[in-house]
């Protein structure tokens, strides 16, 4: 039985906050104060986090991660340590609340994303990733350490124990300015474990994000690429929807929809996750590119969805232009593209014994025609008219 982060193998990543407002993305305050949205003007009236969990459901996601806080410090949820958060917004709501209960009710695991950075904390210590040391400044005025690594603590128990149960935190990060030590990583993470015993951790409390430090992290987050030697943890490859993590008017978008199936498929094959970000802008609503890539894999899901749930890497080798993920006595061959050909499957002669086309459900011809020249071990695919590009043939194979 597989841990249910690999059972999902499809996540929803959500970039909001008050940065929104002037979309240019989540580290438009580092450039500029003004371009960091108000809260005295932040009132996202149109938010409404059930369609937001029926469209990550919809569309195979399993897991959600939202920013409670990303590096700006706004909080997105109702804190008893800073004045600088949702509730105090003319909004007024817990919206990390709502969306809990809202993804929760629909079956989605629940992952908090909090920056161990923050621009606004008067006692973190400004350094190249703070917008008072971004041009190289080693000068700043004295702060206590201490007061912020408290800080931070209070704030992480206060969502480790008052949302539930938590089952993902994702750190934002550490770098060769701010160590891991800087954090008091042992005592945010005994305290972590113990109120959520079965939470992962990723790791970015680490700096090298490479030492397997297993006390420190339980999974890789590879960012917006797909690992080519897939680590020997879990892993996830976090990507965006159109070049940008927060709600920003300026990012290219990335088209077609259907290269987030072949991205997801990528991940999957490699034994790896997608977690795939939207940012909503700020009224709470979800830009309409995301909502069509969401709509679009939501689509295909109806009936690929078991070519990716509880999925992973395949003990054979794919034909070229084919990408195999596995479940037990069953491979799925995804096409990316429209076939040109019919396919070599290396290995495969007496171990497919049927193959049939996931989307219609019809059945896909095995033959050895023709591989005099091949491998005796091979098996010829000949995909039926009808196949499409982002197709997946479902190969059952012998006991
Ligand atoms: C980086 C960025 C951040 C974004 C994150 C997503 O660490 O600083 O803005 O939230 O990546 O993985």
């Amino acid at each position: 039985m597989k841990h249910w982060f690999e059972e999902s193998r499809f996540g929803f990543f959500i970039h909001w906050g008050i940065y929104s407002q002037t979309a240019q993305g989540e580290w438009a305050r580092y450039r500029s104060e003004e371009l960091g949205g108000n809260p005295a003007t932040f009132n996202p009236i149109n938010f409404n986090p059930q369609s937001w969990a029926e469209l990550a459901w919809n569309a195979g996601m399993r897991y959600v991660v939202f920013t409670t806080k990303h590096h700006d410090g706004f909080c997105m949820f109702d804190s008893h340590y800073t004045d600088f958060k949702i509730t105090n917004t003319p909004y007024q709501k817990d919206v990390t609340k709502e969306l809990v209960e809202a993804f929760r009710d629909k079956g989605l695991k629940i992952g908090f994303y909090h920056s161990l950075i923050d621009w606004h904390h008067p006692h973190y210590l400004p350094d190249h990733d703070h917008p008072q040391g971004k041009n190289g400044e080693t000068q700043f005025p004295a702060v206590n350490s201490n007061i912020y690594r408290k800080y931070l603590f209070d704030s992480v128990h206060q969502l480790m124990t008052e949302y539930g149960k938590i089952d993902l935190l994702f750190w934002d990060y550490c770098t060769r300015w701010k160590t891991p030590q800087y954090f008091d990583p042992d005592k945010l993470l005994q305290m972590i474990r113990t109120e959520q015993p079965d939470i992962i951790i990723n790791d970015r409390m680490t700096y090298d994000r490479i030492t397997d430090y297993k006390y420190i992290c339980d999974y890789r987050t590879p960012e917006v690429a797909i690992p080519t030697i897939p680590p020997s943890s879990k892993w996830e490859t976090c990507a965006t929807t159109n070049g940008a993590w927060g709600y920003n008017e300026h990012a290219p978008l990335k088209t077609p929809p259907e290269a987030f199936q072949a991205g997801l498929v990528a991940c999957v094959a490699n034994n790896g996750n997608l977690l795939l970000n939207v940012g909503p802008d700020s009224l709470g609503q979800i830009p309409d590119h995301s909502t069509k890539v969401l709509r679009s894999l939501a689509q295909w899901m109806t009936w690929a969805s078991e070519a990716i749930h509880g999925c992973g890497r395949a003990s054979f080798t794919p034909p070229p232009l084919g990408i195999y993920t596995q479940k037990g006595k069953h491979l799925y061959l995804y096409l990316p593209v429209h076939p040109m050909a019919h396919f070599i499957l290396p290995d495969l002669r007496d171990k497919a014994v049927a193959a049939t086309l996931l989307r219609t459900g019809e059945n896909v011809t095995l033959s050895s025609w023709g591989l005099e020249h091949a491998c005796p071990n091979d098996v010829r695919l000949i995909p039926p008219p009808s196949i499409q590009a982002h197709d997946i043939v479902k190969i059952t194979l012998a006991d």
